[in-house]
């Protein structure tokens, strides 16, 4: 068997399956190097959202996430690695260091990271088990991160938060005319939010979901919130390497979800308005920097679930090098 091949083609397919991992808008900020011993990760600033996230904290969460998910693909193929994270140009290096057995979870989470989608309908009236809360938590501390979860009076005070992020934000011209570049419609470009997956009609909720600035086709449900947990990810730096890391904390955490049958909907207009990430900061006692809100929640079996969201060509973000 040549392991030199061998290595560089599992790179290679790292780096495809990465393509499938979350990002804010949809906007997939980044754009792989394939070596032969090793595969870099670098952000993608003509996808960054400079408007509505200037500080680039958004497109780390999401390279996070996209390296989270390389992680995975390379461990379902049994290869051990060493992960560097200089977090500036490239954010990332993998080299593969041993090649074992694959173990049956990664092989789990690979498939899983096939499906995992975002779902805006409102939840259903069962909440998320105990044992899934767990073990989101523990999803999240083994990749450098931390999750508080919100009690009922937290909830009142995060709608309240997002109500004024969101009046913030739908006052910036600019962030509107941003936003409408990369949502609604049916996104030929191969990025961004189609209007499949926004709602038709706000949801009827506690904490009101992300103002998008348009309606969709999705049929979101007449139910409400009140069965959803609300989550704060957060963590003890603000650096980008921390914001990297908190997206491999919520990938980790999205995939277990989705095995567990439970939905994640991240909220990141509290985190983008700074006056409002400070108070949110208060809101989980200091603990640490936010980095995204989460809602957690079940979702009935009689409707599918919406569309998946389309995702850049293969030739478009991975370069291999000889
Ligand atoms: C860092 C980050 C922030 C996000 N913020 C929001 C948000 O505020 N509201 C929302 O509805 N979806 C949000 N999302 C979900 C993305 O829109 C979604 O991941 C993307 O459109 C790809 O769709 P998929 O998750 O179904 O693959 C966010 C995702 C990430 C990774």
């Amino acid at each position: 068997m040549n392991h030199a091949i061998d290595r560089q083609q599992a790179l290679f397919q790292a780096a495809e399956a990465a393509r499938y991992a979350p990002s804010v808008h949809n906007t997939q900020p980044w754009r792989w190097v394939v070596s032969a011993d090793r595969l870099e990760l670098f952000a993608a600033a003509e996808r960054q959202l400079h408007t509505q996230d200037p500080d680039g904290h958004m497109l780390q969460l999401s390279c996070g996430t996209a390296l989270h998910h390389a992680r995975l693909a390379l461990a379902a193929e049994g290869w051990q690695h060493e992960v560097e994270r200089p977090a500036d140009s490239p954010l990332a290096v993998i080299r593969p260091t041993r090649h074992t057995p694959a173990r049956p979870e990664a092989a789990r989470h690979f498939q899983t990271l096939h499906v995992r989608h975002t779902d805006r309908r409102t939840v259903s009236d069962e909440p998320v088990g105990t044992d899934t809360v767990e073990a989101l938590i523990h999803a999240v501390e083994r990749e450098g991160a931390r999750l508080h979860l919100l009690n009922r009076d937290g909830v009142i005070e995060l709608a309240v938060l997002v109500e004024h992020a969101q009046r913030a934000q739908a006052t910036d011209v600019r962030l509107q005319v941003e936003t409408a570049a990369w949502v609604g419609g049916e996104r030929a470009d191969n990025a961004g939010v189609p209007s499949s997956v926004l709602p038709a009609e706000q949801p009827r909720t506690t904490v009101a979901e992300r103002d998008f600035g348009t309606s969709g086709t999705l049929q979101a449900g007449e139910g409400h919130d009140t069965a959803a947990t609300y989550a704060v990810l957060y963590g003890s730096g603000d650096e980008p390497a921390d914001w990297l890391r908190a997206g491999e904390a919520l990938s980790a955490l999205w995939l277990t979800a989705t095995e567990r049958s439970a939905g994640v909907l991240p909220n990141s207009s509290p985190v983008e308005v700074p006056f409002i990430r400070h108070e949110l900061r208060r809101l989980i006692g200091d603990l640490g920097f936010p980095y995204l809100v989460l809602r957690l929640g079940t979702f009935g079996s009689e409707h599918a679930g919406p569309d998946r969201t389309p995702r850049l060509p293969v030739e478009q973000i991975i370069e291999v090098r000889s």
